[in-house]
């Protein structure tokens, strides 16, 4: 029998996936919770489910586990997902994933071992305007260095094209363009910002050029969300024309590393999107032990910037927030939605 605790992680999930209009993905988990509330074939896979399951994303494993196998144009469940279908046929969809679990019950397995994995370009388009204030006010190239960084797609930020509402900004021939509603007063935008180097660690990096990380990535985006999925193919294609590789590191380790050498004539830029909660109590003391300690040290000449976009109220909206050093005064610069498509920066403001 499925614990209540598994259940209840899906009807949440299908509740909050209502709320952000992801109905198609929805009603894939309100199937799946029917299953496993009928005793189905998947319920064998989750009855024992060790911990939370809720804050372990299961039901998001599950589904990114069925959506990679759509993802397979040949694939019996690709004719039963977006683009080739709009809305679930639940019956043909509970008889595929019967199918599936019958055939590679080992490939279940493997995927709710692994946490989801996205890597979300739409906040680049609020990160944008914190890079933007730490140019206009150190007046230095950046060097960046971010912390949980994925594939690294948001460490390539300058090379997209955005559309912010009344503003726009990066090069118009980007073929990868990111839209976001700015309201409130945002921060001045350079005509360019330049970046004098990036580099970017995550615990478990994923490689955008290799086929396989490309379809996990792919995966975990809802499979309704067509735009999302367009700009993150784009952004994908785009890293084979540079030679970037995010390192295998544990935030606070890196940081340590990264944070030692003094670099004059640059602000060092320290940020993390949608990260902070992930670590472990230690590693947020660690990581932010190293980024202070480099805050003393900094100069006008080589100051350092910790910005960050990160949910900080249960229920609340990320908020994207910024501390310069020399002075290490902390400012809230916006609050945003999770995945960058909307960006207030009347509202973030104290
Ligand atoms: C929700 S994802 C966000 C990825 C990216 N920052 C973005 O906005 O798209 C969280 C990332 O943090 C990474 N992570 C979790 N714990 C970490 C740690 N201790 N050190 C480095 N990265 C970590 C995960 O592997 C994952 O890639």
């Amino acid at each position: 029998m499925t614990s209540p605790d598994v259940l209840r992680a899906f009807d949440l999930q299908a509740e909050w996936c209502r709320k952000l209009n992801a109905h198609f993905t929805a009603d894939v988990v309100a199937t799946l919770a029917d299953q496993l509330r009928r005793g189905g074939p998947v319920a064998g896979l989750l009855h024992d489910w060790p911990a939370d399951p809720s804050s372990d994303a299961v039901p998001l494993r599950l589904c990114g586990a069925l959506h990679w196998l759509a993802l397979d144009g040949t694939s019996p469940l690709a004719p039963l997902y977006p683009p080739r279908a709009t809305t679930l046929d639940r019956g043909a969809f509970v008889r595929e994933l019967n199918a599936a679990l019958l055939v590679d019950r080992a490939f279940f397995e493997r995927m709710l071992l692994q946490a989801p994995q996205t890597n979300e370009i739409g906040r680049s388009a609020v990160l944008l305007g914190g890079f933007a204030e730490i140019a206009r006010e150190t007046g230095l190239p950046l060097a960046l260095l971010e912390i949980g960084a994925s594939a690294g797609l948001n460490l390539r930020w300058d090379r997209y094209r955005f559309e912010l509402g009344p503003l726009s900004w990066g090069d118009p021939a980007s073929p990868v363009r990111v839209a976001s509603q700015w309201r409130g007063s945002p921060p001045p935008l350079p005509p360019a910002i330049e970046v004098a180097e990036r580099a970017g660690c995550d615990r478990a990096p994923l490689n955008p050029r290799s086929e396989a990380d490309r379809r996990n990535l792919l995966a975990y985006c809802w499979p309704e969300q067509r735009e999302r999925a367009a700009r993150l193919t784009a952004a994908l294609e785009l890293t084979s024309s540079d030679d970037l590789a995010v390192e295998r590191a544990d935030a606070a380790d890196w940081l340590h590393r990264q944070l030692a050498p003094r670099r004059p004539s640059v602000a060092t830029v320290v940020y993390h999107s949608i990260v902070w909660h992930y670590l472990a109590a230690d590693t947020q003391r660690a990581a932010r032990a190293a980024i202070e300690q480099a805050g003393t040290r900094a100069t006008p000449d080589a100051p350092l910037a910790w910005l960050k976009l990160e949910f900080e109220a249960e229920g609340q909206p990320p908020v994207l927030s910024l501390v310069l050093w020399p002075g290490g005064a902390r400012r809230r610069l916006a609050t945003a939605h999770p995945h960058g498509a909307d960006a207030d920066w009347s509202a973030g403001k104290s």
